[in-house]
């Protein structure tokens, strides 16, 4: 799988329990370029791959910024960053990848981030400011002082709408903020789940394609059916059963298979796989709407099969 080896150059304080960090490849290294939206995967010598959106110019061809959060259950890779890292340490990271493109031509852009969401959405809003587009920013925040990003920010005035939970003494209302945003309007989120899940609800009734996510945290999927099927590898006609609460990827390194997988969270596609025959069940963050009816590909580490029986071109 295609590697970079990245040096962390600096380590710097962004918001309370947020850290930026300053990636460097070689002296005069460049390094593959990145849209707004993109993100890269470390791959953390405790072994645990984790992604994080470039937050950084994309013209900075020699350097990449990431933004890590804290996170209060940590799974092991936001701790080792925030308490282990250290500048000199060397990381390997993927290349970049875009599961949240910006779509260049809309109208306008309505970006909605919660806590670190911000980190794809910062570039997003860089982009417009740079080319004289419309849009506006929705940046929700339990408390000022986790806000990264904050002073630059603030420096868009009225185009930005600032909430602070503690300050307001409640949550922000975003069913009733979402009615008042131009049908026409692209809308980007990225936040916690209740915050995508709200927004998701929120918009459930506007043009297809003009809502788009980015997830970081594997979604529950409500009414899931966690039943044993069969995968059918369609290159060699071996059938294999998938048991319940066991991925199709478990199921096929159980059985000494090896194919491309990165998180084993539905968050990076490497391990997309064409459907040929069967239904999927997808609990990935990554298709859109379309993609999930077509039935044409699947995230094997995480979704499943709603039928029987499922042939993958493997
Ligand atoms: S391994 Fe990342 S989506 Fe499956």
């Amino acid at each position: 799988m295609e590697e970079l080896k990245l040096r962390v150059a600096k380590l710097s304080p962004a918001a309370e329990g947020v850290v930026v960090l300053d990636l460097r490849g070689e002296a005069n290294q460049v390094l593959p370029s990145f849209q707004p939206g993109a993100h890269i995967e470390l791959r953390l010598p405790i072994g645990v791959p984790r992604c994080y959106s470039l937050c950084g110019e994309p013209t900075d061809g020699d350097r990449y910024h990431v933004a890590v959060a804290l996170a209060e259950q940590s799974r092991g890779g936001s701790s080792y960053i925030h308490r282990t890292l250290a500048a000199g340490d060397t990381l390997l990271t993927s290349p970049p990848r875009n599961n949240f493109p910006l779509v260049e031509e809309a109208a306008s852009y309505q970006f909605i981030a919660g806590g670190i969401g911000i980190t794809p959405i910062i570039t997003m809003v860089r982009w417009c400011e740079q080319r004289g587009r419309a849009w506006r920013l929705l940046y929700l925040l339990r408390s000022r002082r986790n806000a990264a990003f904050l002073s630059e920010i603030e420096t868009f005035g009225d185009k930005v709408n600032l909430h602070f939970d503690d300050e307001a003494g409640h949550l922000f209302d975003v069913e009733s903020f979402l009615r008042g945003v131009r049908s026409d309007t692209h809308i980007y989120c990225c936040g916690p789940s209740a915050l995508m899940e709200a927004v998701e609800k929120s918009t459930a009734d506007r043009l297809p394609g003009h809502v788009h996510f980015e997830w970081f945290t594997q979604r529950d999927i409500a009414g899931a059916r966690n039943e044993s099927f069969t995968v059918v590898l369609a290159r060699s006609g071996r059938e294999i059963t998938v048991a319940p609460n066991q991925s199709i990827l478990e199921a096929l390194e159980a059985e000494g298979i090896n194919v491309s997988f990165s998180c084993r969270e539905g968050l990076c596609a490497t391990c997309e796989t064409a459907v040929l025959a069967g239904t999927p069940e997808h609990r990935d963050q990554i298709l859109t709407p379309a993609e999930r009816d077509a039935g044409k590909t699947m995230m094997i580490c995480v979704s499943r099969a709603a039928s029987d029986s499922i042939t993958l071109d493997l």
